[in-house]
């Protein structure tokens, strides 16, 4: 699968490279690309080794970058078009960046799949939040669950069709938003699996959230923490066998 097509994915597993150094991240592409669906960078790989190492990336499987950009509208676009010349194929914004920006995003999406398939991916309430934790100037009497729903409805509004929610919000957001791409953090086999180390709270297994309508599904240290990454995500794609949507 080249950087230039994004669906069908091989499988509906991203796999968030989450280390430190380009010599690890490219040893788990080598060992699990013709498994995963495709690879994610973030921040930490991102700004360590920059666009070449994304190129290299995207060369493998359909890449996807996760700074998740929040920011004034033509940083936002700028930001995204530096992804896209990389050779993503995914990239987040935050949905809370407006209406405003979020239209204007929708263009750019129009823009660069005139040239080649890209999808704008909005972060809705992180997977790490519960409702104790969500910062104070959000409405109280509401909850997560609603806060999600909120921003998507407003994501979806202004043209984009990109999402990302933890799995407990992918039902309720399937049945309003039936064409959207719902990709879901926030793995894990069962509870015994977040570790207090963990920093994910509302978490699901990869057949629930399938079930539940995810489109697909983002899994960091249940791969690279296992003493086997490409056993792990066979094991993963195996629970997930016989899933029909
Ligand atoms: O290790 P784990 O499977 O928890 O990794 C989840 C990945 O998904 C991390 O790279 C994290 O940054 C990302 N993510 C998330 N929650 C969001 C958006 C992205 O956990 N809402």
């Amino acid at each position: 699968m080249t950087s230039t097509s994004a669906a069908p994915m091989r499988s509906p597993f991203f796999v968030a490279l989450d280390v430190d150094d380009e010599k690890t991240a490219l040893k788990i592409v080598e060992e699990t690309e013709d498994l995963a669906g495709g690879f994610k960078i973030g921040p930490r790989l991102a700004y360590r080794y920059g666009q070449d190492f994304a190129k290299r990336l995207a060369r493998h499987s359909a890449l996807f970058v996760d700074c998740k950009f929040h920011d004034i509208p033509s940083t936002v676009k700028a930001a995204l078009k530096s992804a896209f010349e990389s050779g993503a194929t995914f990239a987040t914004v935050h949905a809370s960046n407006g209406s405003h920006c979020l239209k204007e995003l929708a263009k750019l999406e129009a823009e660069f799949n005139r040239e080649r398939f890209f999808k704008i991916l909005a972060v809705t309430v992180l997977t790490s939040f519960e409702e104790n934790s969500v910062p104070q100037n959000w409405a109280p009497s509401k909850t997560i669950g609603e806060h999600v729903q909120i921003l998507a409805d407003e994501v979806c509004n202004a043209g984009l069709s990109g999402l990302v929610c933890a799995p407990t919000e992918v039902q309720a957001l399937r049945a309003n938003h039936r064409d959207a791409f719902l990709v879901t953090p926030g793995i894990r086999a069962d509870k015994t699996q977040t570790k207090n180390s963990d920093d994910q709270k509302r978490t699901m297994s990869a057949s629930e959230a399938l079930t539940a309508g995810a489109t697909a599904l983002v899994v960091g240290r249940p791969i690279l923490e296992a003493p086997k990454p490409r056993e792990a995500l066979a094991e993963l794609i195996k629970s997930i066998n016989g899933f029909k949507k």
